[in-house]
């Protein structure tokens, strides 16, 4: 009776704590935070200056006693307490948006795959320390193949590729659960570091992070070639100056490549341990891409070629997961039977 009193007011929540990008959607209302997983820290009373976009803009620039953290990495909560204060600072607005007597809101969020039980509890007390009363989980690929509506319940092989920041995650689903899977350790971000690398090696300048992640989304792409070029600003190793180079579209496909085949080889992989079924099934009705690296121009023909499957980009890649998320909320009777095991017994 209670229960059902604190779900009619409460504002439950989805949340897909990505390693670059946080997303919110609450019940009812829809997408409410979508930003950098970027938490910036006064070190003297150790309070949140501020999260997201704010606080990337101050990423090596900030004085001393303000320390600006990225919590995750490859998908995995890497300062604790950071990412408790973060969640708690959401939530709170969330609360102080509804109305004062509303409840502790219920939480539904996406982790991902192959993760261990210790990391797994760690999201969990995370996430009821920063205020849930309720917390529970949902394989991230899983999320995003019910964000874009893929009919997971039914005996048909659905085959969704996750492409983060800090992991690309395979996995064929089918009636309610994962059959095949492959979870990588790769992502946009060491993408960015693979650029960072050749331009080195290459022209013996160091580039930051930021200016590999501008090459990567102006010019990247992984298949095709418009012959587009970008003029960016490094530090020469041997001078020590700064110093002007010009980089064009296949060598950022040449730095990024490595990576880009060893993620078809784990979808590859996935294919060969998928029952022959369900097989048929992925060869009729594609493989579906999501997640922002889903938008790096030429992976599907890249994949296409490789793979002799079709490909199709999902329209809205990046918010796959978080919109998994709400329709879990929206439809719970029905879809709670994808959330997986506690690791808090
Ligand atoms: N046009 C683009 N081309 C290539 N990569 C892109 C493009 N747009 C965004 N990205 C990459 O998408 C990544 C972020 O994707 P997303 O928000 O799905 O990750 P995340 O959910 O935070 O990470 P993860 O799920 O791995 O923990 C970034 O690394 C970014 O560089
Ligand atoms: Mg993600």
């Amino acid at each position: 009776m209670f229960k059902n009193f604190f779900g009619l007011f409460s504002k439950d929540i989805g949340l897909d704590l990505g390693t670059t990008n946080i997303r919110v959607y609450i019940k009812g209302k829809g997408l409410v935070i979508n930003e950098p997983t970027v938490v910036a820290i006064n070190l003297r009373n150790e309070q949140i200056i501020s999260i997201g976009s704010n606080a990337l803009k101050m990423v090596g620039k900030s004085p001393s006693h303000i320390s600006v953290v990225r919590p995750l990495s490859n998908g995995i909560i890497t300062d604790f307490e950071v990412t408790e204060k973060m969640l708690k600072s959401i939530f709170d607005k969330v609360h102080r948006d509804a109305f004062t007597l509303v409840p502790r809101p219920k939480v539904v969020t996406a982790i991902p795959l192959e993760v261990t039980e210790v990391e797994k509890k760690s999201l969990e007390d995370a996430v009821l320390q920063a205020g849930a009363r309720e917390v529970s989980l949902v394989e991230r690929p899983v999320a995003a193949a019910i964000g874009v509506r893929l009919p997971i319940q039914e005996s048909i092989g659905n085959l969704i590729v996750e492409l983060g920041g800090g992991l690309s995650e395979v996995a064929v689903i089918s009636l309610d659960g994962i059959v095949a899977h492959k979870s990588l350790k790769i992502g946009g971000e060491s993408l960015n570091k693979n650029i960072v690398n050749y331009v080195r090696d290459k022209f013996g300048v160091l580039i930051g992070e930021q200016t590999a992640e501008e090459l990567k989304i102006k010019i990247g792409s992984a298949h095709g070639n418009k012959n587009q070029e970008m003029k960016i600003k490094g530090r020469d190793l041997s001078k020590g100056l700064p110093r002007e180079v010009i980089i064009n579209e296949s060598q950022v496909r040449e730095a990024m490549m490595p990576l880009l085949k060893a993620i078809i080889e784990g979808i590859h992989e996935t294919i060969e341990n998928t029952p022959p079924e369900l097989v048929a099934d992925i060869y009729e009705r594609g493989i579906i891409l999501s997640g922002g690296g889903a938008q790096l121009p030429g992976l599907d023909k890249l994949i296409r070629k490789k793979i002799d499957i079709p490909v199709i980009v999902n329209d809205d890649p990046v918010t796959a997961v978080i919109r998994g998320t709400g329709l879990i909320l929206e439809d719970f009777e029905n879809l709670k039977q994808v959330f997986i095991p506690s690791a808090r017994e």
